[in-house]
């Protein structure tokens, strides 16, 4: 199949890459000169495991990139738009998504075959039947479910864990609203054949997505409240806690032969210092917004954004536990991608506790195994006292607290670095990667006083 691929971002990228491996002929159109070029190179442009050797395998093989959306959309059966959805403060921004379909309108005007136009971005429901349709509609001067179909396919996999998530994914949802625009995305993951499939209609597929991020979002708001309030109470630790609930053969079924299946969600029941990313802090913003649109209370939703905002504040407080200023101490943040396995650091926790520590004096040194250069160019660019160091081992030395902001499995040995260090550094685990007791000065997220 002939596939044009809008926006070489995270999602773009790795579809691209992956249906090209699967045997489609995929173009990826990027509006940046400078991702494309690397691209084009077999580079990826961001950190994905797996993602450089699929690359050079399929690139100017079944995977093509360019800047021309005309040469891209007219030789191709499908396009799929993966372009950025952010929060704007106010509501979703969906401009990106309405000059793509304009774009991808003009050029379906001068092309004879049928094409379908599917939304793998995540949008608010209707936005697919609602925006997306008319502007190609518009500007092909074609008609919808005769010469072109829509259908909205949302993207479900994990940044860290992208190309195995998009190889083996749990479930493909397939909204659309016609059979011939159905044919033709089943056809799309034609080699996907073991896994569940769902047919829906466009809007149903919109919501799918946001109320899956929404519970996952709800999950780790809650565990964080849960953390929170073991804090308070002696002798109680969050991580105890949660293992008892995760017990509850509801979350944690016990199969007939007496084996046990822990399910990925419970991941997420852990406490730890919030959620960041490029997807939850917006789906989540975005859904509320909408939902108040409709008339619709969003306590819950609220909450989730209120406790996660923050929780990156309980790290900081167990600081001040141990220091009543802040001012010149040395402290090391380990971790400023959002999550382990990336180099993304849009809405990480890890950022704002690195800004709060500035602000209250701190010297800070940070070390992240691959989003440094990346923070150091955008987001901390502006902060000339930072030390980032070159390594976990060097960015520790001499520091009086050690702050872990990122499960990344680099950190693991982080007790064995430090023990017998004189003095000894203060960990503020706000991850839980560490047994209490694995260091000699410890605080984490979640504990309650010593009894
Ligand atoms: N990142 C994730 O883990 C993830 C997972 C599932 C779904 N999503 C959703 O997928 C969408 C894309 O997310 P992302 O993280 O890949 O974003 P991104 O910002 O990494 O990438 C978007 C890319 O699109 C390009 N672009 C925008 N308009 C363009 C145009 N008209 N022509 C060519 N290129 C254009 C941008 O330059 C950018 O490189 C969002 O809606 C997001 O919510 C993201």
């Amino acid at each position: 199949m002939q596939v044009a691929v809008i926006g070489g971002g995270y999602v773009g990228l790795v579809s691209g890459t992956c249906l090209a491996s699967r045997g489609h002929a995929v173009t990826i159109v990027e509006r940046d000169a400078g991702k494309v070029a690397q691209i084009e190179s077999g580079n990826s442009p961001i950190h994905e495991e797996g993602l450089d050797e699929l690359l050079s395998a399929t690139i100017g093989k079944t995977l093509f990139v360019t800047q021309d959306i005309r040469e891209a959309v007219a030789n191709s059966d499908l396009t799929l738009i993966a372009v950025g959805t952010p929060f704007n403060g106010d509501q979703i921004d969906l401009s990106q998504i309405e000059s793509a379909s304009i774009e991808i309108g003009k050029v379906l005007k001068d092309t004879e075959r049928y094409h379908v136009v599917v939304v793998k971005s995540t949008v608010v429901p209707g936005t697919t039947d609602d925006l997306v349709l008319p502007a190609v509609e518009q500007h092909s001067g074609k008609t919808c479910g005769t010469d072109f179909g829509v259908g909205m396919n949302p993207e479900f996999l994990r940044e860290g864990n992208a190309v195995e998530d998009f190889m083996n994914p749990d479930r493909i949802v397939i909204g659309c609203n016609d059979d011939q625009s159905f044919t033709a995305i089943n056809e799309l993951y034609n080699s996907f054949k073991s896994t569940d499939k769902i047919r829906c209609n466009t809007t149903t597929a919109e919501m799918i997505k946001y109320a899956a991020n929404a519970l996952l979002a709800t999950l780790i708001s809650y565990s964080n409240e849960i953390g929170n309030i073991c804090e308070k109470v002696p002798g109680v630790d969050t991580q105890d806690v949660f293992d008892g609930v995760q017990l509850d053969k509801r979350f944690s079924p016990i199969l007939e032969n007496g084996t046990r299946i822990v399910p990925q969600s419970n991941t997420y029941l852990r406490t730890g210092c919030g959620f960041g990313g490029s997807c939850f802090p917006k789906d989540v913003n975005a859904l509320r917004v909408y939902a108040n649109q409709q008339g619709v209370d969003s306590a819950v939703l609220d909450g989730v954004i209120k406790t996660n905002a923050k929780q990156p504040d309980t790290v900081v407080k167990l600081l001040h536990k141990h220091y009543t200023s802040l001012q010149d101490v040395s402290i090391t943040v380990l971790g400023l991608a959002f999550k382990p396995g990336t180099d993304d650091i849009r809405e990480s926790p890890s950022l704002t506790i690195v800004n709060q520590l500035l602000d209250a004096g701190a010297k800070v040194t940070v070390f992240d195994p691959h989003a440094m250069e990346v923070a150091a160019s955008t987001a901390l660019s502006s902060h000339s006292t930072i030390t980032y160091g070159e390594s976990v081992k060097a960015s520790i030395e001499g520091a009086e607290a050690i702050v872990v902001a990122t499960a990344w499995p680099e950190f693991e040995t982080l007790p064995a670095m430090i023990n017998g260090s004189a003095p000894a550094p203060l960990v503020i685990d706000g991850r839980r990667m560490f047994a209490p007791d694995s260091v000699a000065r410890y605080e984490g997220v979640g504990r309650g006083p010593s009894v």
